[in-house]
């Protein structure tokens, strides 16, 4: 049998509390239709103070490891733009609060929102190279913060993808080659003194855009491959209606009867996006999350997967759907995820967001706020981050 290497698991976790973003644009005094029409959302998560980036990505883990999982795991990549500390890798902390094996790599990478496009490349890659390896851990956690009232608001979010990468996979077979493209451009940053973005925002939907048609039109040349031998395509979703625009640039000389599909497979992979919000790294595989767990795919179905991250790198790759894969899904268990938060009132969701940007020295205890989380940071002694856990790991 051919060794196919790709996702074997995926695991999603984001906050149990949301902002309703008609709440949002009554007290921004904009129409509601500009955020649910024009930028194509409908909801964002809104972090508690008992959550960042390494117990959402615990969170997320925990759901698709097992004993065996974590034993196996020898390189854990943890990809994100909203990192705890300049040296230290929250892939320690989440190595440690999941029992993962210590003979293995872990570290943290930084690219934008391609970050987790990046770690996955790499677990390709070091599967391919190294034989007696077996499994790869990437997790993409991010909060998605522009600041209150900013043009960037309505494209918040926060949450959290794990993918475990194996050979003989059960969800999908990553193929190769890919197609890639960068260039230093100055669309979207957070320099150190901040810990909210700044965005040149239509200069950067305009990139996400250009860099779509770079990466596309290398992928079609290295491979050959015409849009119509992918089922659906995937992409970057900051926020849906980018999406949208990059799906209807790619399939402009398509006749409309079969541009209908792409855009009803659009539709199946954003639904948890347009709840979620922005994950920065993760929201592409949300995407897929979000298309897989709809389980309308043929076995052997190409996706195409469009990455983007700020500043700027981007990535055009397939993958292939494999047999049974709906078996490996826990479509539940995300659904109850999203179905049992709980909605903030705008001035909630103003005084979560100032509490959870608080960065400095001192000693703090934080209250817990996420009751179904395993995972929740408790506060800071002798500038030592603290997390705990509600019960052992299974
Ligand atoms: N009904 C329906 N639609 C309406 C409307 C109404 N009443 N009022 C306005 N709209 C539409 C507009 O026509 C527009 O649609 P088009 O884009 O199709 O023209 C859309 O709503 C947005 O309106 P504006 O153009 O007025 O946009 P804005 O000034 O509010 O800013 C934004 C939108 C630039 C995306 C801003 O939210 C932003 O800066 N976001 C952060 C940056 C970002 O996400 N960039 C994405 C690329 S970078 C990246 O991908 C990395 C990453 O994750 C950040």
């Amino acid at each position: 049998m051919a060794t196919i290497i790709g996702i074997d698991k995926i695991g999603f976790y984001s906050p149990e509390y949301y902002l309703d973003l008609t709440d949002l644009a009554t007290a921004r005094q904009v129409d509601p239709a500009k955020y649910k029409i024009g930028i194509g959302q409908d909801q964002m998560a809104v972090l508690p103070a008992d959550q960042d980036i390494v117990t959402m990505a615990a969170n997320a883990a925990a759901q698709i490891l097992d004993q065996a999982d974590r034993q196996q795991i020898d390189l854990l990549i943890f990809a994100t733009e909203s990192g705890i500390d300049q040296s230290k890798a929250a892939a320690l902390y989440l190595q440690e609060l999941l029992q993962i094996n210590h003979q293995a790599r872990a570290f943290e990478i930084k690219e934008a929102c391609y970050g987790a496009t990046a770690g996955l490349q790499i677990a390709y890659d070091h599967l391919a190279a190294h034989p007696t390896s077996q499994k790869v851990l990437v997790v993409g956690a991010d909060v998605a913060r522009y600041g209150i009232a900013t043009a960037g608001e309505v494209t918040q979010g926060a949450g959290a993808v794990a993918l475990l990468i194996t050979r003989q996979p059960r969800l999908l077979g990553l193929q190769q080659p890919t197609a890639y493209y960068s260039e230093e451009i100055m669309d979207f940053w957070r320099p150190n003194y901040r810990d909210t973005a700044l965005a040149d925002g239509k200069f950067s939907t305009a990139q996400y855009l250009r860099f779509l048609d770079l990466t596309w039109q290398a992928y079609r040349a290295k491979t050959g491959t015409q849009l119509t031998d992918l089922t659906a395509v995937l992409f970057h979703i900051p926020f849906t209606k980018l999406g949208l625009k990059g799906l209807r640039q790619l399939t402009t000389d398509l006749a409309a009867a079969t541009k209908e599909s792409y855009f009803d497979y659009f539709q199946q992979a954003t639904g948890y996006n347009r709840q979620v919000g922005n994950l920065y790294t993760g929201s592409l595989y949300l995407s897929l999350l979000s298309l897989l767990d709809q389980q309308q795919l043929a076995a052997g179905s190409k996706i195409g997967l469009y990455s983007y991250g700020s500043g700027a790198v981007a990535e055009f790759f397939t993958a292939v759907v494999q047999p049974n894969y709906q078996q490996t899904l826990q479509v539940a268990c995300h659904q109850q995820q999203l179905h049992q938060r709980q909605r903030l009132t705008v001035a909630e969701y103003e005084q979560f967001f100032m509490q959870t940007g608080l960065t400095d020295d001192h000693d703090f205890q934080i209250k817990r706020q996420s009751p179904h989380a395993d995972f929740y940071f408790a506060g800071q002694t002798d500038q030592r981050r603290i997390y705990q856990r509600k019960e052992p790991v299974k």
